[in-house]
């Protein structure tokens, strides 16, 4: 039941502290700051290939990103319907990872079965634990979200961030690229994520000024870059299904590339920027939108420098551990799309056209 929630959407963003914080519990010992032992020898493991559709392909992303910065590890991430149908090169070294809230998607499971039938080793990171993909998959990867019922995805997608973050991990230690030193310090960011999750969930308030205009938009552009590159694109995905606005996750480095030719007065920026490496470079891309007359709304934190530029709004975001981020910037970006959806008046848990789960391709 809604219990407090005027949507199912509402009440499963607020859930998320929660179900990151089983999710994590999972694969990590708070206790001991160590990743739990993974069932499957990440050190004889070549390459992982992650299949997934929609949300669950871009919390593959992220974990491809995970994968390769902390385990050294080569991974592809292909949405499933394209992998099933392409002929795809693989070695025998390689990990087939299907990614999939309800373990039951026709084009994933396809996918994950073509992998097995081909000898690789498979593993499925799955929400419904009695799914098709839970019971074809060699190895199972739980996430705790707990039953989701709205149609876009949320708590589903932090929990498969959340598995795949403390998979990386593990697979680092293995791997011999993390110390026990990294090890403890990652382990400790990673489950500082629920209380930073909360204190997102407080973002509601600023975020609820904004939607007035970003409603009026028919166009709305997603900025990040590294991780924050697939949430960009997550937030974009999430703003299409509910609100029905056309929106567009890009990579800020891509901006010259093509898409700063959409930005006139009309079409707002929305960016994820927390304070990492790569902070100056999209604060610059900011810049350079807010230039040609476009609307920006940062979401940084409040340490973060001022981007010179009229026109560039801020909205202030916990700061986060570079590997808890996406888990944190999450959740402003599905409370700007569900504030816009409510202030649209659209259906928000049961969007038009949509299906929970897609079992037919
Ligand atoms: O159950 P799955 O995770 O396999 O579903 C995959 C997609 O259909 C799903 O994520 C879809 O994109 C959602 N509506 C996103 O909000």
């Amino acid at each position: 039941e809604k219990g407090e929630y005027r949507h199912f959407m509402e009440k499963e963003i607020h859930e998320q502290p929660d179900s990151v914080q089983h999710t994590l519990s999972e694969y990590l010992d708070l206790v001991t700051a160590k990743a739990k032992p993974a069932v499957v020898d990440f050190a004889a493991i070549e390459r992982i290939q992650i299949i997934a559709c929609g949300t669950a392909f871009y919390a593959g992303q992220i974990g491809k990103y995970a994968f390769e910065k902390y385990a050294g590890l080569p991974c592809d991430v292909e949405i499933a319907s394209e992998f099933r149908y392409r002929d795809p090169a693989l070695s025998q070294g390689t990990l087939a990872v299907a990614v999939s809230q309800s373990g039951e998607t026709a084009d994933t499971l396809a996918g994950l079965s073509w992998c097995k039938a081909q000898g690789l080793k498979t593993a499925a990171v799955v929400n419904v634990h009695t799914s098709s993909m839970a019971r074809e998959a060699e190895i199972l990867w739980p996430t705790h979200a707990g039953p989701e019922i709205g149609v876009a995805s949320t708590k589903a997608f932090t929990a498969q961030v959340a598995a795949l973050l403390s998979l990386a991990i593990a697979a680092g230690v293995a791997r011999g690229k993390i110390d026990e030193a990294r090890e403890a310090e990652l382990v400790k960011a990673l489950f500082e994520a629920p209380r930073l999750i909360s204190e997102a969930l407080r973002m509601d308030a600023p975020i609820r000024n904004l939607v007035q205009d970003l409603a009026k938009a028919r166009d709305v552009l997603f900025l990040g870059r590294g991780p924050m590159y697939p949430l960009a694109m997550e937030g974009a995905l999430k703003l299409k299904e509910i609100s029905y606005i056309h929106a567009e996750g890009y990579a800020a480095g891509e901006l010259k590339h093509g898409p700063i030719a959409l930005i006139d007065e009309y079409t707002p920026t929305i960016a994820l920027a927390p304070m990492d490496d790569l902070f100056e470079k999209t604060s610059s891309n900011l810049q350079e939108v807010a230039a040609r007359g476009g609307p920006v709304i940062m979401i940084a934190p409040e340490s973060a420098p001022d981007p010179h530029g009229a026109g560039i709004r801020r909205v202030h975001a916990p700061d986060a551990h570079p590997i808890a981020a996406p888990l944190v910037y999450a959740v402003p970006m599905q409370l700007v799309s569900y504030y816009t959806a409510v202030q649209k008046g659209t259906d928000v848990d049961q969007p038009r056209n949509l299906a929970k789960s897609v079992t037919v391709e």
